[in-house]
């Protein structure tokens, strides 16, 4: 990496510290959400609203391509089930569980709190993640696939040694996810560096304070209809949909 590069990440990772806004807001300044953090290049990434602050709701944003524009890797049948029933039930959960906390505050009985926070992290972090997902893809030759940019590949050889290091790890990672969950790359502010994650679920195994880059869900739901038990197929023929350029605007608004 260059050096100026470097720098100017050590300087975010300070400020970042210096403001104590490494929390979650990051995480959801990277998913194109309505934050104080937010900034008009993490908006210009994501290009995804997820929340209507008119109408104070999360909401579902749509594909930025066909169902079925993703084939062979991932069925037209399977893009529509998982984005329009399953991160559009994320939403609504989402919304409820923020609703049912609200009329807590109100009456003063928190006597389900427990229970309505689980559910606000649980369904909250499915609808950021899925967020993420669908930019994260391109149709095979249109955008999807290839290599990374040279920037992002010096910064992936500079975390992880290689762009295939990177790669394998990242795949390991995604394909041993115990039950449903997700392979994640997110960049650290506090390093500057980008680190290969695994989080179970939606919510769990996750680290405060870092910002997805990339991320893969292999909930059964992703792949089942096409790949059965073959996940470890269904990893492989990711990275031919892969949007390079998507997780290079990532790291750019994240780190910058
Ligand atoms: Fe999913």
């Amino acid at each position: 990496m260059k050096e100026s590069a470097a720098v100017n990440r050590v300087n975010r990772r300070d400020l970042l510290v210096g403001t104590g806004a490494l929390t979650g807001g990051a995480i959801l300044a990277s998913a194109g959400f309505s934050n104080a953090a937010s900034t008009a290049g993490a908006r210009a990434a994501t290009q995804l609203p997820g929340y209507d602050a008119g109408a104070g709701e999360y909401v579902l944003p749509p594909l930025p391509y066909a169902y079925d524009a993703l084939e062979p890797s991932i069925d037209a049948q399977t893009m529509q089930l998982h984005h329009d029933i399953h991160h559009a039930g994320y939403v609504r959960g989402l919304n409820a569980a923020l609703a049912r906390l609200a009329e807590m505050r109100a009456s003063g009985d928190f006597g389900l709190v427990k229970h309505w926070s689980r559910q606000a992290a649980f369904a909250g972090s499915g609808h950021f993640l899925h967020a993420v997902f669908w930019t994260n893809m391109a149709p095979a030759g249109d955008g999807g696939g290839g290599e990374p940019p040279s920037e992002l590949a010096d910064a992936l050889t500079e975390s992880f040694g290689s762009v295939e290091a990177f790669r394998n790890q990242f795949s390991a990672a995604a394909r041993s996810v115990e039950g449903s969950g997700w392979g994640i790359l997110a960049y650290e502010p506090v390093s500057g560096r980008m680190q290969v994650l695994q989080a179970e679920k939606h919510q769990n195994l996750g680290q405060w304070g870092v910002v997805p880059l990339l991320v893969l869900d292999v909930w059964e739901h992703a792949y089942y209809l096409n790949y059965q038990n073959r996940r470890g197929d269904y990893v492989d023929a990711f990275w031919n949909i892969v949007n390079w350029k998507n997780v290079a605007e990532r790291l750019s608004a994240a780190s910058s």
